[in-house]
């Protein structure tokens, strides 16, 4: 569980030590920099961990350069913000146009420091939405949707997003970064395996389960802090602002494929859902990539996701990956945590809706589906376009130039990505209603 971040002049002494106790009764952690100093690299470090800032707005914090970059990195890095108001200081200029917004506690209420724990506890508690890119069909666009629509989601609604690469081939992960980049993460445990079993990124002296092809750990583990974890897609000096972080994949995740130790694969998808679990407070959301059969790897996606999104082409191979996908749902996973299904037509001609699409929209499908497609389908759709085909990334290029919605020139770009866009709004619209 990460800390919520105090955002605090020196001056501000005693409302600090004040707003820290309540926290502590609360049994919410918190970090501030001791004497509100200006170590930037640590107090960066600290909010990026963070689940939530509090900034207390006095006349002192107002003329504070430190708060003014502690503000000034939350919003870069997609962090909620809550304010709370401690003297009659009166903002202007940066404080007025990014703090205030969000301005609406302060000490002057009779409850406001009740209110304002209430507001922390909520960012602190909150666990985002998991969704699983699948469709038991290969080829379908589940890599190219993780990356791309993703991307998009987060340059139009922001928040802090997380790809974990379940898939054993890792395209998702060579989407960004080179395979020897790749392959030296995993060979540190620095991948997706660390998920699942105790590796050394728990324990230096552990050894690797990548390297116990035939056998399972079941060895309890403490998730490590994120940043041990992931891979920052937009690092670098100029990439657009926020988080869009990666838990890079492995072929070795294959071995849960051939294991014949039912007890330990059980403890194993434990060991999974519990460590998404513990990600989902650092995040606003978190996407699998997954692979194209049904294994233990997709009873984990499924076990752990809200919503599945399942791409598709408009060909009755692609519709029978669904009705199969469908049917493993229902089979497979209990009704308490089933999660919800959207179908995204993929790879479909932008001038004109093809016959089939047109069928399956009408529900002409849904019979041979098993199911009722026509409901469950996506309005957007995703046009076949140049800019989604595979590029591996150039070297010493950063990552996230992979990203169609931010990089790349050239005739059709901009109608791609209003699609990209238009998808992720719609999923972000199912999403807010289904909270
Ligand atoms: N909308 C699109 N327009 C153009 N090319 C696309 C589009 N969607 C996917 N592709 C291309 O189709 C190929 C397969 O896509 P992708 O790798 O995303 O599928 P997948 O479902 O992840 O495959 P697998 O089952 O092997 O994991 C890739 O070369 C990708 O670039
Ligand atoms: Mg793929």
């Amino acid at each position: 569980m990460s800390h919520v971040y105090i955002s605090h002049a020196p001056q501000d002494l005693d409302d600090l030590l004040k707003l820290h106790e309540a926290l502590r009764a609360a049994s919410i952690a918190d970090w501030y920099a001791p004497d509100g100093d200006n170590d930037r690299v640590r107090n960066n470090a600290a909010i990026d961990d963070a689940s939530a800032m509090v900034v207390l707005v006095s006349a002192a914090s107002v003329r504070s350069k430190a708060v003014r970059q502690d503000v000034e990195r939350a919003k870069a890095r997609g962090l909620t913000m809550i304010p709370y108001q401690i003297d009659k200081a009166r903002l202007t200029g940066f404080f007025k146009q990014e703090v205030q917004p969000h301005l609406r506690l302060s000490n002057a209420m009779p409850d406001g420091l009740d209110q304002l724990v209430g507001e922390v506890q909520k960012a602190y508690r909150r666990k985002c939405p998991v969704f699983a890119v699948m469709n038991l069909k290969g080829g379908v666009g589940k890599t190219t949707v993780s990356a791309q629509v993703f991307g998009a989601w987060h340059a139009a609604i922001g928040g802090r997003v997380l790809l974990i690469d379940l898939d054993p081939q890792y395209n998702l992960t060579q989407t960004f970064y080179s395979m020897d980049f790749a392959d030296e993460s995993a060979a540190r445990d620095r991948s997706v395996i660390s998920l699942f079993e105790r590796s050394r990124l728990h324990m230096r002296d552990a050894a690797s389960p990548a390297e116990n092809w035939l056998g399972l750990s079941t060895e309890p583990f403490a998730p490590v802090a994120r940043s041990y974890l992931v891979h920052d897609i937009m690092a670098g000096g100029d990439s657009p602002s926020g988080r869009f972080d990666l838990i890079s994949g492995q072929f070795e995740i294959s071995k849960y494929a051939f294991a014949t130790d039912l007890t330990a694969l059980e403890q194993i998808k434990r060991h999974f859902l519990r460590t998404v679990e513990y990600y989902r407070s650092e995040y606003d959301l978190i996407v699998f990539d997954t692979n194209p059969n049904a294994t233990f790897l997709t009873r984990c996606a499924l076990e752990a996701s809200d919503r599945v999104i399942a791409p598709m082409h408009t060909d009755i191979y692609s519709l029978r990956g669904v009705k199969l996908l469908q049917q493993v749902i229902q089979q497979q996973v209990d009704p308490a945590t089933r999660p919800d299904l959207s179908v995204l037509f993929n790879a479909v001609r932008r001038s004109e809706q093809s016959t089939f699409e047109a069928d399956a929209r009408n529900g002409a499908f849904d019979a041979v589906a098993g199911f009722p497609l026509s409901k469950a389908l996506m309005n957007s759709a995703l046009p076949r376009s140049r800019h989604l085909a595979v590029k591996a990334p150039q070297e010493g290029q950063p990552p996230w130039k992979q990203l169609t919605i931010h990089a790349g020139r050239g005739g059709g770009l901009k109608p791609i990505r209003e699609s990209l866009k238009t998808i992720a709004m719609e999923l972000n619209a199912l999403e807010s209603a289904r909270a």
